[in-house]
């Protein structure tokens, strides 16, 4: 498939994918949606990309769900093609990805970037949930992800105020791991993506499955569903050579087996 509305470069074992719709400030428009779902497939069907890096610009991450695109539309358009529910997609992706932050990071664009695995933020980033101005809600997770990230009383008060929460906000509230200066940001999250990427693959998939099921189980189902992978892990190459290589005085040599 041809990207017209994003970039994709491979850098070693890292894939790094780039909005590239800079007149609208990325914002994400029906081809943004089916672009970007190609990329995350084609990302984990690869076995040489291990990590994957979704980035903006330096004005935008994504400026939110392509208004224009949306205001025509009536109550029978978005049912009856259930609109924003791809964007489910990208969260089906197995392997690990980031989402590096500079700039606006507003209604859509807030919502994708928490479907990624962890966030990195630059001193510039601007999170929001600016809907309710607009006379609807967030429609791509926003309600829930923002919530369960930075708790309902702040997640509330954004969402119904609309306001934006500055990078140092969105890492005391726990939205982000981290906040580095603008120039560094995409240093940053690719030696982020780098580290990832020379980890045990089918750890990193575990690691994953197991931290999200803990947003859909008991307390008890989520250790005994960790504990089970814990244990199936046991059963791969990868843990035998991370172990001898530890015994060994040595870096592992994972091949995600
Ligand atoms: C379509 C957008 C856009 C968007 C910006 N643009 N955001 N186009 N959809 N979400 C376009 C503008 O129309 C403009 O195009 C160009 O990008 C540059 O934007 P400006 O507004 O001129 O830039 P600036 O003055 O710097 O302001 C930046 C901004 C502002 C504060 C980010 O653009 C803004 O408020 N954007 C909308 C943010 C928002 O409400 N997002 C949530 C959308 S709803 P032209 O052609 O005029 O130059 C959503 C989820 C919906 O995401 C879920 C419920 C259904």
């Amino acid at each position: 498939m041809t990207y017209e509305t994003i970039k994709v470069e491979q850098k070693g074992a890292v894939t790094l994918v780039t909005f590239d719709r800079p007149k609208a400030l990325n914002a994400l428009a029906n081809a943004v949606l089916e672009e970007l779902t190609d990329a995350f497939r084609a990302y984990d069907a690869d076995d040489s990309q291990r990590c994957l890096v979704l980035t903006g610009s330096e004005k935008a991450f994504a400026a939110g769900a392509d208004i224009k695109e949306m205001a025509p539309q009536s109550f029978g358009d978005m049912y009856g093609t259930n609109y924003f529910a791809g964007w489910e997609n990208i969260t089906r992706t197995r392997k690990p990805w980031i989402a590096a932050v500079a700039g606006y990071a507003l209604g859509g664009g807030c919502e994708v970037a928490m479907m990624a695995d962890t966030l990195i933020a630059a001193d510039t980033a601007v999170f929001g949930q600016p809907e309710i101005k607009l006379g609807v809600i967030p429609g791509m997770g926003g309600s829930q992800r923002l919530t369960q990230a930075i708790g309902k009383a702040k997640a509330m008060e954004m969402i119904l105020t609309g306001r934006n929460m500055k990078a140092d906000e969105a890492l005391t509230s726990g939205l982000v791991c981290k906040v580095v200066p603008a120039e560094e940001l995409l240093t940053e999250a690719m030696k982020m993506a780098e580290t990832i990427a020379e980890m045990p693959p089918l750890a990193a998939i575990a690691a994953k499955e197991a931290v999200n099921a803990s947003y859909e189980m008991t307390l008890a189902q989520g250790i005994n569903f960790e504990r089970r992978v814990f244990h199936g892990l046991f059963g791969t190459d990868d843990q035998k050579e991370g172990m001898a290589a530890f015994s060994e005085k040595r870096k592992g040599d994972f091949k995600g087996r």
